[in-house]
């Protein structure tokens, strides 16, 4: 491309970026009230009935996609893969699966579209191929030659510079050895930040600086539903603003001081949740650890293998062990329901 034409393309996009900066500022007067919230949600869409089938326990193990996969495949290619899979999840290769390396594996099927949507940007940040991203190549494949100067519109040129300044924060924040280049792990946290512990409070700042619009450090009642809800011409506020109102002062607002400060902007944008991941990796290897010494080994995964992974078979009902398995299950469906 020459220069020129570069140029021009890199101001439309940014100022298609700014345009859509904007409107994410910006409320609708469609319910928004979910929109700050980061969650992460169960594991699987499916009930979680081990008596019925094992769909929710084949989702948590191996992420929805591949618990498709397996779904077509023989009990024989199943197992095959399974084996293969035990191998991955041991990571200290002691030829036993245990706790941390289960709920870490589970962890990260859950995480596999964030780790997608950062492969898919990874070349195209990583200008030199030297496997890490600086802030500058960072800044100069996403801002291009801009200076902030480009702009004629007053409005546009702060966006502008508030797009910076925020990304540089974040990237400072993600970059947890301020060498100023990002590893794999560290642009993750950059482009995915509520998925980091020690980016909390970087989430919880950027919160604020959308809806403190005074700037005075707090969350007023008239911040927070003026970032949920803009009425329309004397329109009146529908029930959910209502009751988000009364949220406000008797759910976030914990100390009842008529503002919400930091901590309960975290409480509120990011909250802590059950570690639905740990429950299942005890749950699965209670299941499996059949000699009780709190560690799965291959062999004992792969008598259990259609609890992990699915099949034409257990899909369908025609498999020899089917009789077994209703043994296993009947077992089963009374320690599940216990709690
Ligand atoms: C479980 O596995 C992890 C990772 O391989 C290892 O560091 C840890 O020591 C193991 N724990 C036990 C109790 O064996
Ligand atoms: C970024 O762009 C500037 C100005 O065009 C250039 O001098 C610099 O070498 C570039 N940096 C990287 C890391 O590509």
């Amino acid at each position: 491309m020459d220069e020129d034409v570069e140029k021009r393309t890199v101001r439309m996009l940014l100022r298609l970026l700014v345009s859509s900066f904007l409107l994410a500022g910006t409320s609708f007067a469609v319910p928004t009230k979910e929109k700050r919230v980061h969650r992460h949600g169960d594991l699987s869409d499916h009930p979680h009935k081990d008596a019925t089938d094992f769909q929710y326990d084949h989702e948590a193990f191996l992420g929805k996609e591949d618990a498709k996969t397996f779904d077509q495949l023989t009990p024989e290619e199943s197992k095959e893969r399974l084996a293969k899979i035990i191998g991955r999840i041991d990571i200290n290769k002691d030829g036993f699966v245990n706790h941390s390396e289960l709920h870490y594996w589970i962890k990260h099927r859950q995480r596999r579209y964030i780790e997608e949507n950062v492969n898919k940007h990874w070349r195209e940040y990583d200008v030199n191929q030297d496997d890490k991203i600086s802030w500058e190549e960072y800044k100069n494949t996403t801002y291009g030659y801009y200076h902030g100067e480009e702009f004629d519109d007053v409005e546009e040129k702060d966006t502008y510079k508030a797009m910076l300044t925020r990304d540089q924060r974040r990237f400072k924040e993600a970059d947890r050895d301020h060498d100023g280049i990002a590893t794999r792990e560290e642009f993750t946290a950059f482009l995915h930040p509520e998925e980091f512990d020690h980016m909390r409070g970087l989430v919880v700042q950027e919160t604020m600086d959308d809806i403190d619009k005074n700037g005075d450090g707090k969350v007023d009642i008239d911040e927070y539903i003026g970032d949920m809800f803009t009425p329309e011409n004397g329109e009146k506020e529908p029930d959910w603003v209502l009751t988000e109102r009364q949220h406000f002062h008797q759910i976030r607002d914990e100390n009842k001081n008529g503002y919400l400060e930091a901590a309960e902007v975290a409480q509120w944008v990011l909250p802590t949740e059950v570690d639905h991941a740990d429950n299942e990796a005890k749950h699965l290897i209670h299941e499996t650890d059949t000699n009780k010494d709190e560690k799965m080994s291959k062999e004992e995964i792969l008598v259990n293998w259609n609890m992990f992974v699915g099949s034409q078979a257990t899909n369908y009902g025609e498999d020899l062990t089917k009789r077994h398995d209703e043994e296993v299950l009947l077992r089963r469906t009374n320690i599940w329901e216990e709690d």
